[in-house]
């Protein structure tokens, strides 16, 4: 809710989310969703609050150029309606144009949650895997893979080591001296995953976009960071021309100046005249990738509101009550919807004349973000609920129905998406 104005796509914890934006420096999702073509559900109830550089995406969609998917996973636990969100954001930028990227994070599964090398695999495939498959990830422009079985990532992971330290390391996440050497390591093993996707293997620079919740936005940091220090030139705009430095090997200047025709060449730096920023960014990736550089181009990222948990608190893997798991029992699942604590008054009475409070309901939560993809029909049990004319009882059944249907046909879908596993490209 802002400034007292109801609104369905609103949550008690909103005013939290927009400090955390000006904070860290992203930007509010708001301000784009306009020229995002066919937004996502996520997107259009604002459940998707921020965002770093989505435009290069948009751009990408618009023009039909090349750009990725990646996200990642923990097979520490169960897989619950939380990492849901992130599935649908990786299967909704692969319908629109993106190859996708799905990570199986074992390497920091088992280096940070000490879970056995076996019980990564067994929970990568019946938690993750089979879900976002089920969920409507296509075989075509899809790598799922495995942390620990990708050579591509680990031989990134230790190049990109070369650009940090432990300085700022311990900086960034408050390592300290007793933190083990593997732990840090997987944090390396991230930046490789989010940037692998625009080495030469598969196609070379590209727009990535990382669909994640705000916790994991120090990584999005660093490896904006280690993408930057990778690159062999960095560009400037100056207005009247564009001013390309040398980052590594100034030497390299002179045959980069050949690919212009309005350029003046200095010890340290080139300026080009005549073109636009975006012709000479074009000219100069192109001519460092053919000359040892990575070319990265730094990866996009979105936001997403956590859920709660639907006993109030914080959804927390080690508290089943407070979230459903999308393997959960159909039966289960209607019935932890049934215990869920809602926004609704202390008698019936009290409800009928003053409303309920959706924005610190778990219940509502599900079906705003979940289980509702009609956006009329979510803001009609908005207003029901703060007018007093929505009772929890009836409320609660509705969703606790749709719950369990929708996880009868989820398990079906996994059960068609074991059969089907062989076509897809799993690196395990
Ligand atoms: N660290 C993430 C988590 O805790 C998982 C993850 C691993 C990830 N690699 C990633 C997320 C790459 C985004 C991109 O959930
Ligand atoms: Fe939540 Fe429904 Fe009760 Fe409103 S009526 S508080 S949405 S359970």
């Amino acid at each position: 809710m802002k400034d007292g104005i109801l609104d369905p796509w609103g949550s008690a914890q909103i005013e939290d989310y927009t400090r955390l934006l000006s904070q860290f420096g992203m930007q509010p999702f708001s301000e784009i969703l306009g020229k995002v073509p066919q937004p996502h559900r996520l997107m259009r109830r604002n459940v998707i609050f921020g965002h770093r550089d989505y435009e290069r995406i948009v751009n990408a969609m618009l023009k039909k150029e090349d750009f990725a998917v990646m996200s990642g996973f923990m097979p520490s636990g169960k897989a619950h309606f939380g990492n849901k969100m992130v599935m649908e954001e990786i299967i909704w930028h692969q319908h629109s144009g993106g190859m996708a990227f799905v990570a199986i994070a074992d390497m920091e599964a088992h280096s940070v949650r000490g879970t056995p090398w076996e019980k990564c695999t067994e929970t990568g495939i019946e938690e993750y895997i089979l879900n976002i498959i089920a969920l409507g990830l296509k075989e075509e422009n899809s790598v799922i893979y495995f942390q620990s079985k990708s050579m591509a990532v680990r031989n990134l992971a230790f190049e990109l080591g070369i650009e940090s330290n432990l300085s700022e390391l311990k900086g960034i996440y408050g390592f300290s001296g007793e933190t083990s050497a593997s732990h840090i390591l997987s944090v390396l093993v991230q930046t490789a995953d989010i940037l692998h996707p625009e080495l030469e293997e598969f196609g070379g620079p590209k727009p990535v976009i990382v669909p994640v919740g705000p916790d994991q936005d120090p990584h999005l940091r660093l490896t904006r960071d280690l993408a930057m220090r990778t690159r062999l030139f960095a560009l400037e705009d100056r207005g009247s021309l564009i001013r390309i430095r040398s980052r590594k090997d100034p030497e390299l200047l002179k045959p980069l100046s050949e690919h212009f025709e309005a350029f003046k060449l200095y010890e340290g730096h080139l300026d080009v005249f005549n073109l636009t920023y975006s012709e000479v960014d074009e000219i100069t990736r192109e001519f460092e990738v053919e000359n040892g550089g990575t070319g990265f181009i730094l990866p996009s990222s979105t936001y997403h509101r956590f859920m709660t948990g639907l006993t109030g608190g914080k959804m927390s893997s080690s508290n089943p009550e407070s979230y459903i798991a999308l393997n959960e029992d159909p039966e289960e699942g209607y019935r932890k919807i049934m215990r869920a604590k809602t926004g609704g008054r202390v008698t019936e009475e009290e409800q009928k004349k003053l409303g309920g409070v959706p924005e610190d309901c778990s219940v509502y939560e599900m079906l705003l973000f979940h289980l509702i993809e009609d956006d009329s029909r979510v803001a009609e049990i908005y207003e029901e609920c703060r007018g007093g004319r929505r009772l929890c009882g009836r409320c609660k059944k509705e969703t606790a129905e749709i719950l369990k249907e929708f996880l009868k046909d989820l398990a079906e879908k996994r059960e068609a998406a074991r059969e089907n596993l062989k076509n897809y490209n799993i690196i395990m």
